[in-house]
């Protein structure tokens, strides 16, 4: 089986440094994510979000066309997911009209596999994070729903529900690394699949591989974050190949592989136990032991 070569950048984060986030580093690093795509010559090249750091209306406008200056002499079919600083200050329209691409929900048939551009709202709303629209969740289900072979889902906020501990931004906020209200109703949505499913997210700026009900949940390393590679940028691009099996490669100084075989991925695990004093076999045997 021949496989399907797609490259991944995420979390760019353009424009000033930031925390740990060496946001004037970006254009240089677009410069080599090109070459390696140059060279890779993936069938699809998939930007996660967070093109930039946002700032004010004018200034975000002209860091998001600088980023798409950057994608534009890529030939590879490509295809953008706006993040939480793509939105804080511009609508997906402005996006949609600077990349020109509408950033709506999309399907591509892959051949063998199918991508999945979920493209859920990704406004962080102060208060209350991110929150899912329900049309979002329900686009999802028709999609899962209705499979027919392999998806490979992507979108800017993980839902796996990884634990953020050591994450330089999100150890203490976990609430702002995915749906609060959302991510466990997503994840009951993909343990309905009948097809393999992998899910790869940006935004929580570290790399990970978490497996919830048998699918496989992938974040990627930030193009320009430090956390992890101080004082230096990350420089993480990932190229992922998909055939029998899923082969998951981060490039740069956080590097990280993972392999695993496509069939096992269509496994659906046992659900979970309730807490143990509330389960009526084990809570007789708790009582009998008294
Ligand atoms: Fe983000």
């Amino acid at each position: 089986m021949s496989s399907i070569r797609l490259a991944f950048v995420a979390d760019i984060h353009h424009g000033r440094d930031n925390f740990t986030k060496k946001g004037s580093t970006a254009m240089a690093l677009m410069a080599e994510f090109r070459r390696f795509v140059a060279e890779a010559r993936p069938d699809a090249v998939i930007d996660l979000g967070d093109r930039i750091t946002d700032e004010d209306t004018a200034t975000d406008l002209r860091l998001e066309r600088e980023v798409a200056e950057a994608f534009a002499p890529i030939a590879a079919p490509r295809f953008h997911i706006c993040g939480n600083h793509d939105r804080d200050h511009l609508s997906v329209a402005d996006n949609a009209g600077i990349l020109g691409q509408d950033l709506g929900h999309q399907t591509v048939d892959l051949g063998a596999w199918t991508l999945v551009l979920w493209r859920a709202d990704s406004r962080i709303h102060r208060p209350g994070g991110f929150i899912l629209p329900e049309f979002d969740l329900l686009w999802l289900d028709a999609v899962v729903r209705h499979a027919g072979k392999p998806l490979i889902i992507a979108s800017h906020v993980p839902v796996s529900g990884h634990s953020q501990v050591g994450n330089y931004y999100f150890e203490r906020n976990a609430d702002f690394a995915t749906y609060p209200g959302g991510a466990d109703r997503v994840r009951a949505v993909l343990r309905g699949a009948k097809v393999p499913v992998v899910w790869i997210s940006g935004h929580v700026h570290w790399n990970t591989l978490t497996q919830v009900d048998g699918i496989a949940h992938i974040t990627l390393q930030s193009l320009t974050e430090s956390f992890t590679t101080q004082p230096q940028p990350a420089a993480s691009w990932g190229l992922m190949e998909l055939s029998d099996q899923v082969d998951w490669r981060v490039f740069g100084l956080d590097r990280f592989e993972a392999r695993l075989a496509t069939a096992d991925l269509a496994r659906r695990w046992t659900t979970p136990l309730p807490p143990f004093d509330q389960h009526p076999e084990i809570r007789a045997r708790l009582r009998a032991a008294e």
